[in-house]
């Protein structure tokens, strides 16, 4: 799929992490397949700093040479997200210092990668209008202890530290037409405009891409549009962690893997077409690795697998292998 998708200047990627890595099946599906990799949580903060002030980065500096010796293109992932943070962080907010330890937050893992990494999702999943905020911003850590304008000061810092790096927004949900995701398209458009008019260093925009297999209606002429409305701030586009939720399908697994497929088909055929689209990453290679049957809230209630992932347990290709093969292969070349 890889020369697939580099003929036609899409990068074609998926998440990696350090279990993974250990099965074979897993090593020769990514060297076979993939072009780039993302890590799923080695680089977070709540992995590297699970005691104040010691920095692990051996998992991570493991994945990253792995890639970097077999010419796969590394994303880092993430910066600043409100999520999987240290456990010992919320001791010190108060604290006088506690700005310059969320600054670190940004400084050491850029500093520790340097040229290694230089493609980042600086700023993760930052607006919410559930929140309720006028300017959107999800109520977090880094709100309360950096202000406002801690996005800005992120993207700022992160350009300073790595002038030729590409710097990404990465958010989620503004794919369907279902009042919860299609409410978060212009809260999105309007922190990046707010971004751009700062003169914030950003490059790109990452969607997330968690996909739904039934229950929301899928409107590509709405989704183009997000699309080009991201792409008019002169940001590049990457699907970043791509998979298809199928809970709220019967367990049939003809019907889901079919079901899976199609929604991917729908999605990518619009995305694809959109030049300023410049790659799609997986969140992962096979059913089992999938956060949807790891996350205790999202498993689905008959206790079957999920299957939101282009391979099976088996590491066979599933129907939304060739999904998204046809999407690639019908893309126009960037
Ligand atoms: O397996 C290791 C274990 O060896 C280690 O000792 C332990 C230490 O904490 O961590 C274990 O790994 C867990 C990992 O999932 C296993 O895959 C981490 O604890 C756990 O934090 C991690 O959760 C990840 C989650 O983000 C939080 O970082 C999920 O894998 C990952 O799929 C999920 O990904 C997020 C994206 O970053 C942002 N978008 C949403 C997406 C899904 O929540």
């Amino acid at each position: 799929m890889k020369a697939r998708a580099g003929k036609r200047g899409l990068l074609f990627g998926t998440a990696i992490d350090t279990e993974g890595l250990r099965d074979p099946r897993f090593r020769a599906v990514l060297l076979r397949e993939f072009s780039a990799v993302t890590l799923g949580y080695e680089m977070k903060w709540g992995f590297t700093e699970r005691r104040r002030g010691a920095r692990e980065f051996k998992r991570a500096d493991a994945l990253v040479d792995f890639a970097v010796q077999h010419q796969l293109h590394v994303r880092g992932h993430t910066l600043v997200w409100h999520a999987n943070l240290p456990g010992w962080l919320k001791g010190i907010i108060e604290e006088p210092d506690a700005p310059s330890v969320f600054r670190n937050q940004i400084d050491e893992p850029i500093k520790h990668f340097q040229d290694r990494v230089t493609d980042w999702d600086i700023l993760n999943e930052v607006v919410d209008p559930v929140d309720g905020r006028p300017d959107n911003l999800r109520k977090s850590p880094w709100l309360r202890v950096l202000g406002t304008r801690f996005p800005e000061e992120a993207l700022f810092r992160a350009r300073e530290l790595m002038p030729g790096a590409a710097l990404y927004y990465n958010d989620y949900g503004v794919e369907f037409e279902v009042d919860w995701q299609r409410s978060r398209r212009a809260p999105i458009l309007r922190f990046i405009e707010r971004l751009k008019k700062a003169g914030a260093p950003l490059d790109g925009f990452g969607i997330q891409s968690h996909l739904f297999a039934s229950g929301y209606a899928f409107d590509p002429s709405s989704y183009r549009q997000f699309l080009r409305d991201v792409a008019s701030f002169g940001l590049r586009i990457l699907l970043t962690e791509l998979d298809c939720r199928d809970n709220m399908l019967p367990a049939d697994i003809g019907l889901r893997d079919r079901t899976v497929a199609d929604t991917t088909r729908r999605v990518l055929e619009v995305a694809l077409d959109e030049p300023a689209v410049k790659g799609v990453f997986t969140w992962g290679v096979a059913d089992p690795q999938s956060w949807l049957n790891s996350d205790p809230t999202r498993k689905r209630t008959d206790n079957t697998m999920a299957r939101p992932l282009p391979f099976d347990e088996h590491y066979q290709a599933k129907p939304m292998w060739q999904a998204i093969a046809a999407a690639i292969d019908a893309a126009p070349g960037r």
